[in-house]
């Protein structure tokens, strides 16, 4: 695969805007081969650490992995970048990924392979806008998920994930507060749907998860009614509506072990599959219908910014030390306060909801 240029169309609070993704060229096999053995020297003479999403390329999955770091959801590489020893965390994933382990961790280094890796729900959440939207709200409590720039989060009461969305705002609903949601509708939709709170949603979505179809889905699940379908919530009401699960990309590969179930229709970026094959390579993964009427070139089911991450320029990266993350001092702080309270609460909430594990029932 050569190198390519893809031009985006995302929402904004103005309606559509643009932006590019540059997607590396895939590696000749030996270049592969040296490349890897470099990055394996390189990481451990910058005592570093690399923090993969599932979502990006198998090898930097497997590297992050085989070298002692972490392939995880966006709730788990912020856990894990704090807690490490290491001096530099390298983070492969999107921007927000990258200022959230730096405001976590504002002692270390943190790199990325490509600090233009952007996401939809970033972008169309600019900081002014987002500020005046919450000054027009002022009696609700502010939840934001981690998707966003650290301005936004430095306005937040409240970070989540897709991992703990609906139990922090269950807990803030059992506590009377009225929720200020943003960035992403669908996923707002759906926790104000399981927990009945009060909740005024922005009105963002993702690229990716916005173009799984409902009507295609709802074919193929009458054509292979064995089939389990996992749905990761930043999709379409009538998507999630068909769901046997829906959850984060950590709850997706856990409800992909449910015993007595052999085929699945997932519908989230087609990153995740490399680590569901890897995990359950008896089982039968298949990705659901993005390309019904009204497909888009968007329809791929594969984040083009994720797909900015590569070898090259993860050794570029590891072979500089620079560019560093870096966030404003002034943000670094406040953002950091809705990203704590999120990890303290999901600590605690594990404590209670230990042994409970998604059960999807046999086929
Ligand atoms: P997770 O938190 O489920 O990993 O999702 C992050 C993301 O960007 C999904 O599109
Ligand atoms: Fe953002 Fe969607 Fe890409 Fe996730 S998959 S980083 S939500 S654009």
């Amino acid at each position: 695969m050569s190198a390519c240029n893809i031009q985006i169309d995302y929402e904004n609070p103005q309606g559509l805007a643009t932006a590019w993704a540059r997607v590396p060229e895939e590696p000749s096999q030996e270049r592969r081969r040296v490349l890897l053995e470099e990055l394996e020297d390189l990481l451990g003479q910058r005592n570093a650490v690399l923090v993969a999403h599932y979502y990006v390329h198998p090898d930097l999955q497997d590297l992050a992995e085989g070298t002692g770091g972490l392939v995880a959801d966006s709730l788990e590489m912020a856990r894990f970048g704090k807690q490490h020893s290491a001096t530099t965390l390298v983070v492969a994933g999107v921007r927000f990924m990258g200022e959230t382990a730096k405001i976590l961790s504002p002692e270390k280094t943190i790199l990325m392979p490509e600090r233009e890796a952007e996401c939809s729900l970033d972008l169309g959440c600019p900081s002014d806008a987002f500020h005046a939207f919450c000054d027009a709200h002022p009696d609700r409590t502010v939840v934001v998920y981690s998707n966003t720039s650290a301005a936004v989060k430095a306005r937040a009461d409240w970070v989540v994930t897709s991992g703990c969305a609906v139990a922090v705002v269950r807990h803030l609903h059992e506590q009377g507060e009225k929720i200020l949601w943003a960035p992403d509708r669908h996923l707002g939709d759906y926790v104000a749907q399981e927990t009945g709170a009060d909740l005024l949603s922005w009105q963002g979505s993702c690229i990716v998860h916005d173009e799984f179809k409902a009507a295609e889905l709802a074919d193929l699940k009458m054509k292979m009614p064995w089939a389990r379908v996992l749905v990761h919530p930043e999709s379409p009401r009538a998507v999630l509506a068909l769901a046997d699960y829906v959850g984060s990309t950590r709850g997706i590969l856990e409800a992909a072990g449910t015993p007595m179930v052999e085929t699945f229709i997932v519908a989230t970026d087609n990153g995740m599959f490399h680590k569901l094959r890897q995990t359950y390579p008896d089982k039968t993964f298949i990705e659901a219908p993005t390309a019904g009427s009204g497909a888009t070139c968007k329809s791929c089911a594969h984040c083009p910014w994720m797909a900015m991450n590569g070898l090259e320029n993860l050794r570029a990266i590891l072979f500089a030390g620079t560019p560093e993350v870096t966030i404003d001092p002034g943000l670094v702080d406040r953002a950091r306060l809705p990203i704590e309270r999120m990890l303290d609460f999901t600590r605690a909430d594990a404590l209670r909801t230990a042994g409970l594990v998604p059960h999807l029932g046999a086929a």
